[in-house]
């Protein structure tokens, strides 16, 4: 059997900021949540690709409601186009008349999800609200709603479940920041 060792993620480069069982601890909560306040609606989760998988995954998993997931998937142009952002791969689903809750993997300046709320608030879904797994306030231009956030992080860039630093450490189970 060949392990592809050379190809897996330079973990000692990162620090841990949070970890599996505090992840999944938060995910729970967040799942009892939603469940107590969506009971007896049509709840619809909005996963954004490809950084919110891992935690739009478990947390559906943690919701005890009927619910339809479905996936969205965004580009930004560059590092310097904040605001600039196109969908490279749309729902499958109509989205009108339901109660739409988009998950992301993290809220930084807020553009994108500022975005994504116009658009997707543009097809009549009976409401819209958004859970972060983490929020990172600090550098926050944009004001937009969390109705849910796992986490609020310092400013620091982080990678690990889901979350990627050039495609890279998505798969970790916790997440963690790189080091300088
Ligand atoms: P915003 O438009 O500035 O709020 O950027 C949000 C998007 O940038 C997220 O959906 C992530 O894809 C990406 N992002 C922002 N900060 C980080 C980070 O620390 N690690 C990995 N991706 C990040
Ligand atoms: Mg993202």
């Amino acid at each position: 059997m060949v392990m592809a060792i050379e190809k897996k993620p330079r973990v000692n480069d990162l620090e841990t900021l949070f970890t599996e069982d505090e992840i999944r601890n938060r995910v729970r909560d967040l799942g009892e949540e939603i469940t107590r306040d969506y009971a007896g609606r049509e709840l619809v989760l909005v996963s954004i690709l490809r950084g919110s998988v891992f935690f739009a995954t478990d947390l559906a998993r943690q919701i005890s409601l009927p619910l339809s997931l479905d996936f969205l998937s965004i580009s930004s142009y560059g590092e310097d186009s904040e605001g600039v952002v196109r969908i490279t791969k749309d729902l499958e689903e109509n989205i009108a008349g339901k109660d739409v809750l988009v998950l992301e993997d993290i809220v930084d300046t807020g553009f994108t999800l500022k975005y994504l709320l116009r658009t997707l608030g543009s097809r009549n879904p009976k409401s819209i609200e958004v859970c972060a797994l983490l929020d990172r306030r600090a550098r926050r231009i944009i004001d937009v709603e969390l109705k849910y956030i796992g986490f609020e992080i310092p400013d620091k860039f982080v990678v690990g479940y889901g979350l990627d630093y050039r495609q890279q450490y998505r798969n970790l189970p916790y997440i963690g920041v790189v080091k300088p």
